[in-house]
């Protein structure tokens, strides 16, 4: 009798020890993951480690990534492997010599405006790549992708704004105001023109049109530049919208030109916390996306130009046309020619899930989300 009862008890105490135990090492089972994505990132920075890349988004991903990587290796739990901690610190110390090496006279941007915009960023990427949020799951709801199709999907996003020309003036206003407002001895706060204000805040969005919307909010709130707005909450539901639409490119097997969008869709809203973004079947797409050479490619400019971000939206004169057709051309020939932003947002995404898949409270969940 007494026997059984020291049994009993024994099994309640053995019980309650290895619950907390299972509970934290869940993310033990990620662990093989972590290595696929750790040799996909080590061979995308080998390519760009050897052939330098011009474009500052690269950089603004890099110097992002770098921040977020350095974050998860120090949190690391003691019971992930030695060897993948290293490849991780390996993989840390190889983004520092590309951003060592670089020199960043020979960048080449787009406009005036969005040259100030990566200009500042670069200056202030310390502090940017340190800005994390807490991932969590169990927010964005059961979203089902569109029941339109692709093309009704890129004649829709013709109406949305901003156009890319629009987002960088606006997004330029807002860093200008956000360094006025940090420098100066007055107390004058970060504000922003009328038509900037309008075009982060109001309107559905769609594309790149949303993306960047969600990029000039994550700053507006940063640099506190719109008082008595609810940003976090904008960016929430906007994220929704993203996760709908990051499906229905899925839904629509990803035509041409939109892993670029795929990617970035992931990378901004998982760094926002929302873990629905972190899924094992899109880790596996993404990393099946890389090029044999280690880069990433995207035919994306039919894309941007379909779309309306980037003008102008009536036919394109026939020296352009001559220009994509021999990029497809050549793409078609080498397996794919190299996209810097496609690499960036690759980079982003695989460093984001890097992190979400070692943190030890929610990591076993990733594997049942549809
Ligand atoms: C990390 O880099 C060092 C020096 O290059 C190398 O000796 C080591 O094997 C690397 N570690 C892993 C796990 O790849
Ligand atoms: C970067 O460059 C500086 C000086 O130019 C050097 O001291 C440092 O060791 C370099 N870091 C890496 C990771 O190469």
């Amino acid at each position: 009798m007494c026997g059984k009862c020291i049994v009993f008890i024994s099994l309640i105490v053995s019980a309650i020890a290895i619950y907390p135990y299972f509970d934290t090492q869940d993310f033990i089972y990620n662990v093989p993951k972590v290595f696929r994505i750790s040799i996909t990132l080590d061979r995308l920075l080998e390519y760009y480690e050897k052939t330098p890349s011009k474009d500052p988004e690269w950089y603004i991903a890099l110097g992002i990534a770098r921040g977020q990587l350095e974050y998860t290796v120090n949190e690391l739990d003691k019971s992930v492997p030695l060897k993948l901690k290293e490849n991780l610190q390996n993989i840390t110390r190889r983004m520092d010599r590309i951003r060592n090496s670089t020199d960043y006279t020979t960048l080449v941007y787009r406009s005036k405006d969005y040259e100030y915009v990566a200009k500042a960023t670069f200056e202030n990427l310390e502090v940017l790549s340190s800005i994390l949020e807490p991932l969590t799951i169990g927010t964005m709801g059961t979203q089902k992708p569109y029941r339109f199709t692709f093309e009704q999907y890129v004649q829709e996003a013709k109406t949305k704004m901003p156009t890319r020309k629009a987002a960088d003036a606006c997004m330029m206003q807002l860093l200008i105001s956000a360094m006025e407002s940090q420098t100066t001895q007055s107390d004058g706060a970060c504000e922003l023109a009328p038509e900037c204000q309008a075009q982060i805040i109001q309107g559905s969005g769609l594309a790149f049109q949303q993306t960047s919307r969600v990029r000039a909010i994550m700053l507006a709130r940063f640099f506190d530049c719109m008082d008595g707005v609810d940003l976090s909450a904008l960016i929430y539901k906007l994220c929704i919208q993203i996760y709908k639409e990051t499906k229905s490119l899925e839904a629509w097997d990803h035509p041409a030109g939109t892993r670029t969008l795929f990617m970035q869709q992931i990378f901004i809203c998982a760094s926002q916390g929302y873990g629905e973004f972190i899924k094992p079947r899109w880790m596996n797409k993404v990393i099946s996306w890389q090029e044999p050479k280690g880069c990433y490619a995207d035919d994306r400019q039919p894309f941007l130009k379909l779309t309306g971000f980037v003008g102008p939206t009536a036919s394109p004169p026939p020296k352009d046309r001559e220009e994509e057709y021999r990029v497809k051309k050549a793409a078609s020939s080498d397996g794919g020619t190299c996209n810097s932003l496609t690499s960036a947002m690759a980079l982003g995404t695989l460093v984001v899930y890097v992190r979400a898949l070692l943190e030890t409270d929610q990591a076993f969940q990733y594997d049942v989300l549809v």
